[in-house]
């Protein structure tokens, strides 16, 4: 086993390979807050890759309803409960000290176990397999909320209001997290796994795969799934074709994915970040996903005490309890959302870029606007600004330009009732 940094958790850790970072990384970030469950990116995944023969079950996109729901079933309280098993075992706690948080540490340091410290001696990373049933439905429990002492038709006599509300369950969008340690390439006997040096983007050779699923026991977001017709596993592609400019429509430039471009709720961002020969993101506090994960750090990894260094961020729900957020998301939740109810002029501007081009934005600009209100979030004066967001892609022309008041466009009186 080498030694590793990992950023996440702001130490070093043990891992299966020696550090080697891609000069660029895939990494989106989704908004909790705004997903409407409609599917669309599972479904434009589905058309675009897993339609043939021995793929029925498989949902590379899947968006499911927590906190019961999951695909495969309860995947992610499976591998906490193992986790926690082998803290017990060793007499340790998983804990977060967020008090040593620094520009190396943004989430301060874990001093719990990852699943490859965990992990017994035959293996790389803590997992299981999961049985045939429980990869049989997409979203088991679809919209179910927890249990609360609740009134008549569900709503409760004393209010539900934020932060917190007694009933509650929200939208976990989830793709492969292409990480910077992938416990999948790690577990792989036949080394059949790699993370390309260009764009961080984690494939599965085909032609060396001999179906161990050693991938889908280790990987513990559970996203590489086994085709029985062909006896290899697969996963998401990042739909690599798009993100090298190859895909017709691209004009040359790099594409957000299917999943990314086709979300009515608008709440996907996606794109390529600079990182350095260590591992660090290149500072770029005029690229979106720079300002939206290190600088602002609105947005947070998915179960960082994993230990992989997953590149999906994800902006926590505003209404759900924030213990099963900091168990989700770590300890800057509070900080997240926070930062996301009274968001600054610049994050406020970022916002508005998510879903309004399919090519890949690596720079913006802030047109400043008049002051359109002031108000008070949380006990604390704040403004909101009509600015202006500029997005440009890789070849620096504009491809996206969005105020923060939506223009309002009034139907002339001749066509008062067309539609
Ligand atoms: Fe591998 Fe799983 Fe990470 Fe994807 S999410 S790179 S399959 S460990
Ligand atoms: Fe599917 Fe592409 Fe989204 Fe991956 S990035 S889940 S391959 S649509
Ligand atoms: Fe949520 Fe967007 Fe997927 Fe719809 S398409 S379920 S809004 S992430
Ligand atoms: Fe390796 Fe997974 Fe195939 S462990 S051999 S990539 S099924």
């Amino acid at each position: 086993m080498a030694e590793v940094f990992n950023w996440h958790l702001g130490r070093k850790m043990t891992y299966a390979f020696d550090e080697a970072h891609p000069q660029r990384q895939f990494v989106a970030v989704f908004n909790i807050n705004r997903c409407i469950g409609c599917q669309t990116c599972t479904g434009a995944c589905k058309a675009t890759w897993t339609f043939s023969k021995g793929q029925e079950y498989m949902w590379w996109n899947n968006v499911e309803s927590k906190p019961y729901g999951g695909y495969p079933q309860h995947w992610d309280i499976k591998i906490l409960q193992l986790l926690e098993a082998a803290h017990q075992a060793a007499g340790r706690s998983a804990e977060w000290d967020p008090s040593k948080a620094g520009p190396t540490a943004p989430y301060g340091v874990y001093d719990g176990l990852t699943i490859s410290e965990a992990a017994g001696a035959e293996e790389q990373a803590l997992g299981y397999l999961p049985p045939d049933a429980e990869w049989r439905a997409p979203n088991f429990y679809e919209d179910t909320s927890t249990a609360y002492p609740g009134d008549r038709l569900g709503i409760s006599l004393e209010g539900a209001s934020l932060p917190e509300h007694q009933t509650w369950f929200f939208y976990l969008q989830r793709i492969c997290n292409h990480c910077t340690y992938p416990a999948c390439a790690a577990a792989c006997p036949r080394h059949a796994i790699y993370k390309r040096p260009e764009d961080g983007i984690v494939l599965i050779d085909q032609a060396r795969c001999r179906g161990y699923r050693k991938c889908v026991e280790q990987c513990p977001y559970k996203k590489p799934m086994y085709r029985g017709t062909t006896r290899t596993s697969e996963k998401c592609v990042a739909c690599y074709p798009r993100v090298e400019a190859s895909d017709p429509l691209s004009e040359g430039v790099p594409m957000e994915t299917r999943c990314m471009a086709v979300c009515p709720g608008k709440i996907r961002l996606n794109g390529l970040v600079d990182v350095t020969a260590d591992g660090a993101w290149v500072e770029a506090p005029d690229h979106p996903l720079y300002t939206l994960v290190r600088q602002e750090q609105v947005a947070l990894p998915l179960y960082p005490q994993f230990g992989t260094e997953p590149n999906i961020y994800y902006i926590p729900p505003r209404w759900a309890p924030r213990a099963y957020l900091r168990q989700m998301f770590g300890p800057g939740v509070d900080q997240a959302i926070a930062r996301y109810a009274a968001p600054s002029r610049r994050l406020l501007a970022v916002l508005q870029l998510f879903r309004t081009t399919q090519r890949m934005i690596f720079r913006y600009e802030v047109e400043e606007g008049p002051l359109v209100l002031e108000t008070e979030v949380g006990g604390l004066p704040w403004q909101m600004y009509d600015d202006t967001a500029i997005g440009f892609d890789a070849q620096g022309r504009e491809v996206a330009r969005l105020s923060v008041i939506e223009p309002i466009y009034e139907r002339p009186a001749e066509r008062v009732n067309s539609i």
